[in-house]
């Protein structure tokens, strides 16, 4: 039998914690009701709540309910029907057991081995404990056909805090799952408008010729938050903004918006080619900012003397004939007093500036811009009359309106190309100990103080420079 005729098990480590609550279950209903899913689809949850299956239904009703008021009740109790549920602790052996144990006895049902999707929807801090759970109780080897289908595990960011340890880790994964089984997750690949850059960049002539460092001045990657830590304290301290979004997020929309062309659009192609561009990545970590909203050590579950930084900025360059002297920043911040994640690739002015004076000619910039799904190119426009006074102007291209996005989001995709076995939105080994080196050298600078710690206003953009 072939695996994709076979039924698909998704077991969930982690199945009453928020990222479940809030973006796994909702992903899950939409694609049950799109009828996305395999055809034989069950839901296996591992948790340390005390439930049983009918108490973790429950469960998954009220966070759905939450979630998708208006979800269709009858599809959504077909999810549930398709549920089930075992607690335990990831430091005791038996908790591994008795899942085994479940999983057998829904293969035994089901009457044959399942394809299993192992889910880590708990803090990194618990991996290594799960790998050695998972290694040790045989789950990697429990079924006996010849052909058992496949096993795949899908794991959050961070992956490891700093490069040894990530290192450490990925090989203690890479012993249970060879790579292609390895669905490392960063959300931020599965937006669309960052998947867009691609083909914007290399099916439009107008701009491949231009993105270099010839006629590009610089380039800018935010998220800048209105939010404040609230309750992730506990996940937040001593992690930082730098490793929760800089080490991720950051890098991969710089890798999308200067990597090369990858030799076609298949999975390798584009992981190599996104690999390629980290690995020239270097930070300047002596011209660094960090800083950390007010307030923030009142935070629950943060230590009082906390240093972890909720802001930074950092000026990076790459190594490449394409890009070699080209500045580039990335800049984050919780309660940063506005919402905006995008990039900027500013243009160069021209030499000769036609018009009245130098500032007819504003910098050309190219914004793609996540608050609204949308990119923009700005320009100078002629002012109609006599002069040749110039005025900012912009062609925007927004996805709700020109090409309707579906309602599905990010977590929909990455769990449908898990099931399918599609890595291009994943990061890979390679892509992920690159991402490390460029940021270890800036955690170390800020471990030794080599840069100051900032306290700035809960609420105030940190980067616009007040008037003093
Ligand atoms: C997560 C971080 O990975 O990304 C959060 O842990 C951050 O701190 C979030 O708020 C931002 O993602 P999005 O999709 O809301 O821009």
């Amino acid at each position: 039998m072939s695996s994709s005729a076979r039924p698909t098990i998704m077991i969930v480590l982690g199945a009453t914690g928020d990222l479940m609550a809030r973006k796994i279950t909702p992903a899950l209903y939409r694609l049950w009701h799109g009828g996305c899913l395999p055809a034989q689809f069950e839901l296996v949850g591992l948790a340390g709540h005390v439930y049983d299956d009918a108490g973790y239904r429950q469960w998954l009703a009220d966070k759905l309910q939450a979630a998708v008021p208006d979800a269709d009740r009858a599809m959504a109790e077909q999810l549930y029907a398709a549920s089930t549920y075992t607690h335990g602790r990831f430091e005791q052996p038996e908790t591994f057991q008795k899942l085994v144990q479940l999983l057998r006895e829904r293969e035994r049902q089901l009457g044959q081995c399942a394809n299993k999707l192992i889910y880590l929807a708990v803090p990194p801090l618990h991996y290594k404990r799960i790998f050695h759970g998972l290694a040790e109780s045989g789950l990697m080897v429990m079924c006996e056909e010849a052909d058992s289908g496949w096993i795949r595990i899908l794991v959050e960011k961070p992956f490891g805090s700093d490069a040894e340890k990530a290192e450490q880790l990925d090989l203690e994964l890479g012993q249970l799952f060879a790579e292609e089984h390895v669905f490392r997750i960063d959300h931020y690949l599965a937006k669309e408008l960052l998947q867009n850059i691609l083909t914007f960049r290399f099916s439009n002539g107008l701009f491949e010729p231009l993105w270099q460092r010839q006629y590009i001045e610089r380039i800018e990657l935010e998220i800048l938050e209105t939010a404040t830590v609230a309750h992730r304290g506990g996940f937040f301290d001593g992690l930082g903004a730098l490793r929760d979004v800089g080490q991720n997020h950051l890098l991969q929309m710089l890798a999308l918006v200067t990597m090369e062309q990858p030799t076609d659009t298949s999975a390798n192609a584009i992981r190599a080619a996104r690999a390629m561009l980290l690995t020239s990545v270097s930070a300047l970590p002596e011209q660094s900012w960090r800083g950390q909203y007010d307030g923030y050590r009142q935070t629950p579950d943060v230590a009082s003397g906390s240093t972890t930084e909720t802001a930074f900025r950092l000026p990076l360059q790459i190594d490449s004939p394409r890009w070699q002297g080209v500045p580039i920043f990335l800049t984050a911040g919780k309660a940063a007093g506005e919402n905006r994640r995008r990039i900027t690739v500013t243009f160069k002015r021209p030499e000769r500036c036609l018009g009245p004076n130098d500032n007819a000619c504003r910098y050309n910039q190219v914004i793609f811009s996540l608050e609204d799904d949308s990119i923009a190119i700005c320009f100078s426009a002629k002012q109609p009359g006599r002069t040749f006074a110039t005025e900012p102007k912009a062609l925007r291209f927004v996805y709700a309106a020109d090409l309707p996005l579906s309602d599905s989001d990010e977590y929909e995709r990455l769990l449908l190309d898990a099931v399918g076995g599609d890595q291009t939105l994943f990061v890979s080994t390679a892509e992920m100990a690159a991402m490390w080196q460029t940021v270890e050298p800036v955690l170390t600078a800020w471990q030794t103080d080599r840069v100051p710690l900032t306290i700035y206003p809960a609420g105030a953009n940190p980067f616009i420079p007040t008037s003093a």
